[in-house]
């Protein structure tokens, strides 16, 4: 299917950009009036856009059903301060809860349960249950149009972080692992980040890897090793050889059995190899991978 966007209704272009960027970090930004009203909302049109300066941008939109605008962005107009408040699991539904139109007189904090604790740098003050809370100054409000669904972005510079202390590993940085992230897909889907969907790929940019054109056909042609397969065996920076030390039992078995047919030999082999590639064992694989030359 191909549409084009300006053939599609606000609603569904909404719908099929938001099931297709996904999943989203979630921003509940606690805003305040000039009146000393406080507003918490989430925004899932949010993310970091540089660390130096450290800037963030989430954008309220202009409602579709009647282009009006959200409190949040009043607020920020108002007063351009802004403490950005990270979701986890644990507080996902009351989050939501957060989302509804309460008049902007209503304290979001009391009706979705959560405790404001005074920030020290902005006038908004922190959600106290939040793992990471950033307190951030607006530098700039751009809107992106004026029609119901045009979004308004929010650019703000983070002063200052405050981090649970329990997420935190010996060294006093983040563990990934500890902080269970939700973000926001299509619809009502969400998707929960914790210890059993985490896995690391990685970086490529200390040296540079061969590429998947430098590797040998059969392997660069095999019907048994995935893209990803190809992408984890061309990530090494120099052409792996052969190490005679390699002892693999099962290797040793593939050839005793396959010898006489070397085709079935080739798939037994890149089977294996596929197998240590979905464990991490990058160099394994290769060993089994030229052990057939
Ligand atoms: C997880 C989540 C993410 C959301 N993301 C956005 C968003 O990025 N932009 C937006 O305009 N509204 C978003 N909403 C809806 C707003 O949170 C909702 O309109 C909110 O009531 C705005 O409140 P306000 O008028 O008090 O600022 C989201 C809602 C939820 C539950």
């Amino acid at each position: 299917m191909i549409i084009d966007l300006k053939d599609l209704t606000p609603v569904l272009k909404q719908n099929y950009l938001q099931h297709a960027i996904a999943p989203r970090p979630i921003c509940f930004a606690s805003t305040i009036d000039n009146a000393g009203n406080v507003n918490l909302s989430p925004f899932s049109f949010f993310n970091m856009f540089s660390s130096n300066p450290p800037m963030v941008i989430f954008s309220p939109s202009r409602r579709v059903r009647d282009n009006t605008t959200k409190h949040s962005l009043q607020n920020v107009l108002e007063v351009p301060e802004v403490v950005i408040n990270i979701v986890d699991y644990d507080m996902v539904y009351q989050t939501s809860l957060a989302s509804c139109e309460f008049p902007k007189e209503v304290n979001e904090f009391s009706k979705a349960g959560f405790t404001a604790e005074p920030a020290t740098l902005v006038k908004p003050p922190m959600v106290k249950e939040s793992k990471v809370k950033m307190e951030c100054k607006v530098h700039e409000i751009k809107p992106l149009g004026t029609e119901g669904g045009a979004g308004n972005l929010v650019l703000c510079e983070v002063l200052r972080m405050h981090i649970a202390d329990e997420i935190l590993n010996e060294n006093g940085m983040i563990d990934q692992r500890k902080l269970h992230h939700v973000a926001r897909l299509g619809g009502d889907w969400y998707c929960k980040v914790d210890e059993t969907n985490l896995f690391m790929v990685e970086k490529p940019n200390t040296k540079l890897g061969i590429g998947i054109d430098a590797l040998p056909a059969p392997i660069k042609n095999s019907k048994i090793l995935s893209g990803n397969n190809l992408g984890q065996l061309g990530n090494v920076h120099e052409m792996p050889v052969i190490d005679p030390s390699f002892d693999d039992e099962r290797l040793k078995s593939i050839f005793q059995y396959y010898s006489v047919n070397p085709a079935e030999m080739e798939t037994e082999l890149h089977i294996y190899a596929k197998k240590l590639l979905s464990e991490g064992k990058v160099q394994e694989a290769w060993q089994v991978l030229l052990a057939l030359n």
